[in-house]
């Protein structure tokens, strides 16, 4: 296994996971990669490493093009264990070469692998001086974690982004112009309503310093390296972390005798009469993290469930746990369901929309069946009554 060069003595020389398929409740369709980068210089340096299980490829690629004991340096711009699993192994082998992390950073490195490596901790702005070349550094806390930095390079123009911009495809294509663009956004954009979603506002207040830099290649810790659509993969970013919507609505539901599906597609065929994009999201059908993907630039969100047992369909619960953690923001909600007496399951909706911030709709219930025809002029009067 090769590295691949990005431009003249930069390399990628990550490792590619290419059976992964759940990341702690995402799923990856795709697999994913871990990016490291190795840039020789007169100090010759690696930025993060991989999963601890694909170490083995790092140090092969790495080896294809120089010794791995001549690292000297190595950047953690990131201590989740999908950059930092490679390092221990790694320091055993450059044991005097020292590790260039943020505050944050190197505190979670030593709780993570209970080491005394030679930190060196960096402020944001602060540079380090390579020979040839030079990283600046930006701390940028929550984008994913408190610990997170990004480098840029500016003799080569390179900001690596560290889990910014990422997306989770498993490819040995390095590039953005190598593999179709639409797989590529569609990929960013599940990465960003999976991950990036809570910490929008902090993207939102890094976006213009990463905005004036001079950038020919974004190099992210996942998926492909952004040379081509920079614009577009910055604009994207701008729309996601405000919160932008589109004339959409999604509506994710699960039913136990299709009732509640009944309502559902009442509802959706509603809102699509009226012009507005919609997804029918079955909790049978679709993964919750493919359902984020549409929830991202979703103006209405719509959520159903029968009534068991006093409670909501387990899998309902499960989906509103995961959508309140990631928190979308500037949406609309709307509660439905059909139940046979207690009929708790559509408050119990409305509570957790509420509590995510979502400005409700007039909710939409049920007894037993609903009747055809009543329920479409019923939902059709909802649906105008809240737009008015
Ligand atoms: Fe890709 Fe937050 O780690």
């Amino acid at each position: 296994m090769k590295a691949v060069e990005l431009t003249e003595n930069i390399y990628w020389v990550g490792g590619i996971d290419w059976d992964l398929r759940n990341f702690h409740g995402y799923s990856t369709q795709r697999g994913s990669t871990y990016n490291a980068y190795l840039i020789i210089d007169e100090k010759v340096t690696l930025i993060d490493t991989v999963k601890d299980y694909l170490y083995d490829e790092m140090i092969e690629r790495i080896s294809s093009v120089i010794d791995p004991t001549e690292i000297d340096y190595v950047v953690s711009n990131h201590v989740e264990m999908d950059h930092s699993g490679g390092l221990p192994e790694l320091m055993e082998l450059i044991p005097e070469a020292t590790v260039f992390t943020s505050p944050k950073g190197k505190a979670g490195l030593k709780a993570h692998y209970k080491k005394d490596w030679n930190f060196s901790v960096v402020k944001s702005n602060q540079s380090l001086d390579l020979g040839q070349r030079s990283l600046q550094f930006v701390l940028t806390p929550m984008v994913h974690w408190p610990d997170n930095m990004v480098a840029y390079l500016p003799e080569d123009k390179i900001l690596f982004s560290n889990d910014a911009f990422g997306q989770h495809i498993a490819s040995s294509e390095r590039f953005d112009d190598q593999l179709a663009y639409d797989v590529i956004m569609e990929e960013a954009s599940k990465y960003y309503a999976n991950i990036v979603l809570p910490y929008s506002g902090q993207v939102e207040r890094i976006l213009p310093t990463v905005e004036e830099l001079d950038l020919e290649i974004v190099a992210p810790s996942h998926g492909v390296v952004w040379r081509n659509h920079i614009a577009e993969i910055l604009e994207q970013y701008e729309k996601w972390a405000n919160n932008q919507t589109e004339e959409k609505a999604v509506i994710v539901y699960d039913t136990m005798w299709d009732s509640t599906k009944k309502i559902a597609e009442t509802l959706g065929g509603t809102f699509a009469a009226q012009g507005v994009s919609t997804r029918m999201m079955s909790l049978d059908a679709n993964h919750i993290s493919d359902i984020m993907t549409e929830v991202l630039t979703a103006k209405y969100i719509c959520v159903g469930s029968p009534t068991l047992n006093n409670n909501l369909l387990p899998s309902v619960a499960s989906f509103l746990t995961y959508l309140k953690g990631l928190a979308p923001k500037n949406r609309y909600g709307l509660a439905f369901g059909s139940y046979g007496w207690g009929g708790q399951s559509v408050d119990q909706i409305e509570e957790v929309l509420e509590e995510i911030g979502f400005e409700l709709l007039e909710q939409i219930k049920y007894q037993y069946i609903p009747d055809g025809e009543k329920l479409k002029e019923e939902v059709a009067e909802k649906l105008d009554e809240s737009n008015e």
